[in-house]
């Protein structure tokens, strides 16, 4: 049982690191191995675009995207943390979940757990954590659960946020043990991976990678 974290703040304290560490810690505790991932280390390109994924199931960038997605590929659970910039994700988060249409449409996270969090020194910290939760889950993760903290609501709203994380990670830690299914995220996955099908289907001589990928799984 693995989780990894992935935090997309470039500040040392980082207030939003300190909810995710604390995901980390309940995960950890739970019985799950940690692995914690600054966006801010790794060199990460905007995607061109050029649809090579689809085809050949690699990117033509020759960054370090691979080293984090394939950890999250390796992990049982994913929480992504961004802070607040401009009422959406930081632009490291948003890279490299661009970088991420081949994830989407091969469902690679079917049967993963995710969760989000997120601080804002005004409002609007639930909105991106929630942006961040629908992202996994259209990639196929269940949703186990988010924090958003907004810093104008006082001292004592971080650390209510630092412990409410710590109960996400035990949260996610457990859905992660016991497999834990939910019936109306499931049918939404259901309805997705149909969505994919016909997608890739009808696309079939150009996204050849995606479309071997569909029949090894039995989905074509
Ligand atoms: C570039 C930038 C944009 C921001 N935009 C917003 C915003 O739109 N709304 C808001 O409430 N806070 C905004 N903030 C404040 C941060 O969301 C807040 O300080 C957050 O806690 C920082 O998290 P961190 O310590 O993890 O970096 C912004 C901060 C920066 C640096």
């Amino acid at each position: 049982m693995q989780v990894v974290g992935i935090n997309s703040s470039p500040r040392k304290n980082s207030n939003t690191d300190l909810l995710l560490s604390s995901v980390l810690k309940g995960a950890s505790d739970g019985g799950c191995e940690t692995v914690h991932i600054d966006l801010s280390s790794y060199e990460i390109e905007y995607c061109k675009a050029c649809d090579t994924c689809y085809r050949t199931g690699t990117c033509v960038l020759m960054d370090e995207f691979p080293d984090v997605h394939d950890v999250i590929l390796e992990s049982d659970g994913i929480v992504l943390g961004s802070p607040n910039y401009i009422n959406n994700v930081t632009a490291r988060m948003k890279t490299l979940l661009d970088r991420m249409a081949d994830t989407v449409h091969c469902q690679r996270l079917l049967g993963k757990y995710t969760a989000a969090v997120s601080t804002a020194g005004g409002s609007g910290a639930f909105d991106v954590a929630n942006y961040l939760n629908h992202s996994l889950f259209i990639m196929g993760a269940s949703i186990v659960g988010s924090v958003g903290v907004n810093l104008s609501e006082g001292g004592e709203a971080l650390q209510k946020g630092v412990d409410r994380s710590y109960q996400l990670g035990e949260m996610i830690a457990d859905a992660i043990c016991k497999k834990t299914e939910y019936p109306d995220q499931q049918e939404k996955h259901a309805a997705m991976l149909e969505r994919m099908k016909q997608l890739v289907s009808q696309k079939k001589d150009d996204w050849t990678y995606e479309y071997e990928y569909f029949v090894e799984k039995k989905w074509l």
